[in-house]
């Protein structure tokens, strides 16, 4: 007999199927046997009954484990009373590997201790679903990007450059010299543009953020789109556009989970209505001291000012412009103003905060060199990238999505340590 799925048992009903499982939880009594059941796929109840099955095969289902695994052949009945809409009855139970003294007892637990048994927490529902999301969110990311002709480049991780900072870089000995670990792809990303036109780059990166916030990891994951002969304005095009196709495919494919997490999905609906709102960094300021915030121009925004912004406007958001002193040194220019920078950051609502920044990049050789100087830069680390602007410099734009403060978002997560299977943290590094 096949092993079928959980998530499959819908094309059975009536009919027996033999299914493998581990016991999540289960009560009854001396006749009648609820085991609450997951195989990675979903969530399920079976039910045992002494009188069906036998002294024997009773007795061993009242004696399961907590996680015990088992194969259950039984018959799928559509149960409408549960979330999941079926149940089985059981007329036959193996056990396959036996459990003893399961950590994470169905009782409520603290958050370190969840994240101490990450390895185990990562079975329970509510990783299970974020997680599941999480997934569609990466294979939506690979469709959007080749169906809008991007070709996929790997950044390395091992750089000898600081892009983004000097003060958040992870170093490690690399032989006789230092290496970093990469805080960004988009410089490479910037190469591949000019060698393939259009380009993402999506790895794992690194900034060693004292930030102990709901919003910070110390390893997370990247989307950096780069695209040759495009300007600014086109770029916010690409970006509204990816994050409706990123929202569309977890509502098309994932409304199970989104049940599990008890996420709003008419909400999540509504942030796929485009275009979202362009507003400009001196705008959002002027918005912000008429409503009581205590803000002067040329600061970065926090997490209030952030929170504000974004439920201001109950959209996703773009804050424009920013001061050049804040942002990094390859950002463009504005023509006609010397304090502020061709970028733009998208603001998440519902207090979730940035979730892309991005911007044009200068083009001028010149500029760029004095601005790698100013910042403190090592000129040669720098100089393979200014080549760049030395042979057919082009006006190009890119952006980076935090892929963890998207799930995060999506998901209606409270801490971005959810979104993310072993997160990374100032003071997390097992498991
Ligand atoms: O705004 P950032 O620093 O931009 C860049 O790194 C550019 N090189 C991107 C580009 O233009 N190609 O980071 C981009 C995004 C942020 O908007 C945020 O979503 C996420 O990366 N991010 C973090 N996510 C989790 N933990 C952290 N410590 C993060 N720092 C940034
Ligand atoms: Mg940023």
């Amino acid at each position: 007999m096949d092993t079928i799925r959980l998530e499959d048992v819908k094309n059975y009903v009536g009919q027996e199927v033999r299914i493998g499982a581990w016991l999540r939880n289960k009560r009854g009594s001396g006749k009648l046997q609820f085991l609450q059941l997951r195989d990675g796929t979903a969530f399920m109840q079976a039910v045992v009954v002494k009188a069906e099955v036998g002294d024997e095969i009773f007795a061993k289902a009242k004696e399961l484990k907590q996680e015990t695994s088992m194969y259950l052949v039984g018959t799928i009945k559509e149960d409408t009373r549960s979330d999941f809409g079926y149940e089985m009855d059981v007329n036959d139970l193996v056990v396959v590997g036996a459990s003893e003294g399961y950590p994470i007892t169905p009782k409520e637990h603290g958050t370190d201790f969840l994240m101490d048994h990450r390895h185990l927490y990562l079975r329970h529902i509510q990783p299970f679903a974020v997680l599941r999301i999480r997934n569609t969110m990466i294979a939506a990311t690979y469709e959007f990007f080749n169906k809008e002709g991007f070709i996929k480049i790997d950044a390395p991780f091992l750089t000898g450059s600081a892009p983004e900072g000097t003060t958040e870089l992870f170093s490690t000995e690399y032989f006789e010299t230092e290496a970093y670990l990469s805080q960004t792809g988009q410089l490479y990303a910037e190469a591949g543009a000019m060698a393939f036109g259009k380009v993402f780059t999506f790895g794992p990166t690194f900034r060693a953020e004292k930030s102990k916030t709901r919003r910070h990891l110390t390893e997370f994951w990247m989307i950096e789109p780069e695209m040759a002969w495009m300007d600014q304005a086109a770029s916010l095009e690409v970006q509204e556009r990816y994050i409706a196709y990123l929202i569309n495919a977890v509502l098309e494919r994932n409304s199970y989970e989104l049940d599990l997490l008890g996420r709003d999905k008419e909400l999540l609906a509504s942030y796929t209505k485009l275009p979202y709102p362009r507003v400009s960094y001196d705008e959002a300021i002027k918005l912000l001291q008429e409503n009581n915030f205590d803000v002067e121009w040329g600061v970065d925004f926090g997490s209030p000012e952030e929170t504000f912004l974004a439920n201001h406007f109950a959209s996703p958001v773009f804050i424009t412009n920013f001061p050049k002193e804040i942002k990094a040194f390859y950002m463009k220019r504005h023509p006609t103003r010397d304090d502020v920078v061709i970028s733009a950051d998208l603001l998440a609502p519902e207090g979730y905060g940035e979730i892309i920044g991005g911007s044009e990049r200068d083009t001028d050789y010149e500029y760029l060199a004095e601005r790698v100087k100013a910042e403190g830069l090592d000129m040669d680390e720098y100089a393979w990238y200014l080549d760049l602007r030395k042979y057919g410099s082009v006006p190009h734009s890119g952006f980076g999505l935090g892929l963890e403060r998207a799930v995060t978002w999506i998901t209606g997560e409270e801490h971005i340590r959810e979104a993310i299977p072993f997160p990374r943290t100032m003071t997390r590094l097992r498991p």
